[in-house]
């Protein structure tokens, strides 16, 4: 079963990716933004966050460690820890991001990977304590592997949060349900910046709809922009 995916994003009115880059408020800093996302997470009841892999990279801040061979791999899936309260999900094809230890924030890693990663790597991984889950076929089908995760370790609910690639494949393949703006009062305004959503030159037309479920004023002058997310009306009939 696929778990409920609900995407989660502070971002400017103007749609920017990038809070360091924002005008001031008089509302409130980057700071009370940040607490007042870290909020809005816990109620989602996420049992695990999920991002891409350059976000994940950022965080973990790893460099290659892979230990001497031979290796002892263990495919298509390993899991260090079964017993984790909270995990933290890398969506990784190639396996680029390197760790410094099985958790991030105090959750256990769990890294969804491509059918080529090499056996050093997955070696690195679980010398690591990290778990993982490896696409068995070439097609990088990101929902098989979240059935993988669903069903080993009982996952039903996630919080995506990016950045705008990863949000926009996972949009474009149907696999989000919800999405949370959190919508800060600044703006950034440059010509050619990032966006929270990114899915190539063609964009997500007719590729989902989104309906408002609700929009909430947090404080600090933000709002929370819910909208259901949905593949096009054409499709479900
Ligand atoms: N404002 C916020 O709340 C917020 C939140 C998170 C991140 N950010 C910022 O966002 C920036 C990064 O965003 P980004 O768009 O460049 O990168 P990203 O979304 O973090 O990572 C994109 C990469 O993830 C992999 N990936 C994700 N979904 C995939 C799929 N369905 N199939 C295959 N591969 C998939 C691909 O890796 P490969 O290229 O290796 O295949 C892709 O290039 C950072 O600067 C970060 O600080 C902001």
């Amino acid at each position: 079963m696929k778990p409920f995916i609900a995407c989660l994003m502070l971002t400017s009115p103007d749609g920017s990716l990038h809070p360091s880059r924002w005008t001031k408020s008089p509302d409130g800093d980057r700071s009370d933004f940040s607490k007042i996302c870290d909020k809005v997470r816990e109620e989602l009841r996420g049992q695990a966050w999920m991002v891409g892999r350059v976000t994940m990279a950022e965080m973990a801040k790893g460099v290659p460690h892979a230990p001497e061979g031979p290796h002892n791999i263990k495919r298509p899936a390993h899991f260090a820890n079964r017993n984790a309260k909270s995990f933290g999900i890398a969506i990784d094809r190639s396996g680029a991001v390197h760790y410094k230890g099985p958790d991030l924030f105090g959750d256990h890693i769990i890294a969804l990977l491509g059918h080529d990663v090499p056996d050093s790597y997955l070696a690195e991984l679980a010398a690591d304590g990290v778990s993982y889950v490896i696409a068995e076929t070439a097609d990088f089908d990101v929902r098989t592997l979240l059935d993988v995760v669903n069903k080993e370790l009982g996952i039903e609910r996630i919080v995506l949060e990016g950045g705008a690639g990863t949000n926009g494949a996972l949009l474009a393949a149907g696999l989000v349900d919800e999405i949370n703006f959190i919508v800060a009062p600044a703006l950034e305004g440059r010509s050619g910046t990032d966006s929270v959503v990114e899915f190539g030159p063609d964009g997500l037309t007719g590729k989902v709809e989104l309906s408002l479920i609700d929009c909430q004023s947090l404080g600090h002058g933000m709002v929370n922009l819910r909208y259901a997310a949905t593949g096009p009306r054409t499709e479900r009939q």
